[in-house]
């Protein structure tokens, strides 16, 4: 195992941004500490050939300027808050709306726009990078000063492992996940369609055309989204409207570490089994990629990367119905999320 760190760049504050090389087993993933972004995985295939599996770009400006969010953490509440408010016993609380009418991914300036303090650590067979911020009170229109620490790590036996808190002094929304954007024959190899996917989840949230979920939690059984048993994602894909942008709901106790995923590129013999805490899982084939600019003079166009966030649910701070995604001083919030990787 080993931890390697150096400087990825300098941003325009005049800060410089750091990259930490995490090397253990057959793997190694990179991460920088501008946004907490996971910038690249690199992972065998069943021949032996190594390949970047991360979509990204090669150099810190990309991630300043980073419309997909590729491998990004994401805060404070990850997806939609739909029409950019909410309100918590009484008050009306107003985002910026940066996605139509809806604020999306934490806002004008989230966590995947800010520098972290990072510290990097051997740990449990792995190697780890933690991440900490403070997100002042009434930052992004969001109540209460909010202390995040995000850790990612590697472990011998092929791992990442993701760890996520927070403690808020006034009842706030939180919703922290991880926007990687896979392809598990190698970022710019193409569209991920051929891919086959396994989710467990026997219902997922129904969307309006806009994104934000209409309430209804709808069974899977004789739909598109029915991934229970695995099937290539193009299968029903037109029938799912062109592609997947759907919150799942995972099937089990959240607050216990339960399976929520498997992908596997059959060309290659990757396979990633994804485990989560939490209640939802958002399942995005990479829609609204539109020839990226990636790495290396890679070009991500539509369905070239395909994202698992574990998450709570999309607008949660409006639906009652949904598990409940306020914290503060009587709630810290702790989840985690575990990716483990295989090549047959
Ligand atoms: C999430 C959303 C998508 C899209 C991406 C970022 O996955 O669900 O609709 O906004 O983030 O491009």
């Amino acid at each position: 195992m080993k931890i390697s760190k150096k400087i990825f760049g300098v941003l325009s504050s005049g800060k410089k941004a750091y990259l930490y090389i995490l090397k253990a087993g057959d793997m190694s993933l990179s991460v920088t500490n501008f946004g907490a972004h996971w910038v690249s995985l690199f992972a065998p295939s069943r021949n032996g050939r190594k390949d970047d599996i991360l979509l990204g770009y090669s150099t810190l400006d990309g991630y300043t300027r980073n419309k997909p969010y590729l491998g990004a953490t994401i805060g404070r509440f990850g997806n939609r808050i739909g029409d950019g408010r909410f309100s918590l016993d009484g008050t009306e609380y107003r985002l910026y709306k940066n996605d139509g009418p809806h604020s999306l991914h934490g806002g004008r300036r989230g966590f995947d726009k800010l520098l972290w303090k990072a510290e990097s650590y051997e740990e449990r067979g792995g190697v780890f990078v933690r991440f900490e911020l403070v997100s002042p009170d009434g930052d992004e229109g969001y109540p209460g000063t909010l202390k995040a620490a995000v850790s990612y790590g590697l472990t011998k036996s092929n791992e990442i492992i993701a760890d996520y808190q927070a403690a808020v002094d006034a009842p706030c929304p939180v919703n922290l996940t991880n926007h990687a954007y896979f392809n598990l024959a190698g970022e710019g190899a193409g569209d991920i369609l051929f891919h086959r996917a396994r989710l467990y989840a026997s219902s997922y949230a129904a969307v309006d055309e806009s994104l934000i979920p209409t309430g209804a939690l709808t069974p899977v059984q004789d739909t598109p989204f029915d991934f229970r048993t695995a099937k290539p994602i193009s299968r029903d894909l037109a029938a799912a409207g062109g592609g997947y942008d759907h919150c799942f709901v995972v099937d089990g106790d959240s607050g216990t570490l339960r399976p929520c995923a498997e992908v596997s590129d059959p060309r290659s013999g990757r396979i990633m089994r994804v485990f989560t805490t939490q209640p939802g899982l958002q399942f995005y084939t990479g829609n609204f990629l539109d020839g990226v600019t990636g790495k290396a003079g890679s070009v991500y166009g539509k369905h070239a990367g395909f994202c698992l966030e574990t998450q709570h649910f999309p607008d949660s701070p409006n639906r009652k119905e949904f598990p409940p995604a306020i914290f503060g001083p009587d709630r810290d919030y702790h989840e985690k999320a575990l990716f483990s990787f295989d090549w047959q």
